[in-house]
């Protein structure tokens, strides 16, 4: 991969998100193996509760002015085979049907950005899973309903956006 150079660091949702974007500074995530400062993809999906309400603008705009680049853009309805395999690692958990349930009962807005450390950077700018803990600013403080109806997904790790990425947009 290149390194990623050309989008100004540092934005965010005016100081909302409390972002630490910067380009070259190192992860605090645990395990992170990427190179500091080279480009990695994420996924986020804007839920059926934000592409409802009419939130998918702001959604992304709030990604792009956080400093990464929006590279991939699919509006879709997934079907419950496609939301099982989208929240596989999810499958034991007690709340599985109840969110393959949801997330398939409406049209989402599949997106993919890219920019050094995007994954953390996206869950910082959607905040806690919970719209209730969610810091304020984040996009889930903002316009999430609950623990379910939280407006938008973001990938936890490069893998697991690798792997979203092809079951939203096929093989990588
Ligand atoms: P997401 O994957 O959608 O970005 O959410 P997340 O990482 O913040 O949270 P995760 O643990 O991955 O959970 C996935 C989604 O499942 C629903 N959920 N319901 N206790 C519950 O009822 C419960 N816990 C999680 C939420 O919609 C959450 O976003
Ligand atoms: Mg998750």
């Amino acid at each position: 991969m290149t390194p990623y150079r050309d989008v100004p660091s540092g934005a965010g949702l005016d100081g909302r998100a409390g972002l630490r974007g910067e380009a070259g500074v190192p992860s605090e995530q645990p395990g992170r193996t990427t190179e500091v400062g080279v480009s990695v993809r994420t996924v986020v999906l804007v839920k059926p509760d934000g592409v409802e309400r009419g939130l998918t603008g702001v959604c992304l705009a709030a990604f792009e002015e956080a400093g990464l680049r929006l590279v991939g853009l699919k509006m879709l309805t997934l079907s419950p085979e496609t939301a099982r395999e989208f929240y596989r690692t999810h499958r034991d958990e007690p709340f599985f049907d109840g969110l393959v349930a949801y997330v398939s009962s409406g049209p989402v807005v599949a997106a993919l950005f890219d920019g050094p450390d995007a994954v953390r950077r996206v869950r910082e700018v959607i905040g806690a899973t919970d719209p209730a803990q969610a810091a304020p600013g984040t996009l889930r403080a903002l316009y999430g309903l609950s623990v379910q109806r939280n407006t938008v997904h973001g990938s936890d790790g490069e893998e697991s956006a690798r792997q979203e990425e092809a079951v939203l947009f096929g093989p990588c």
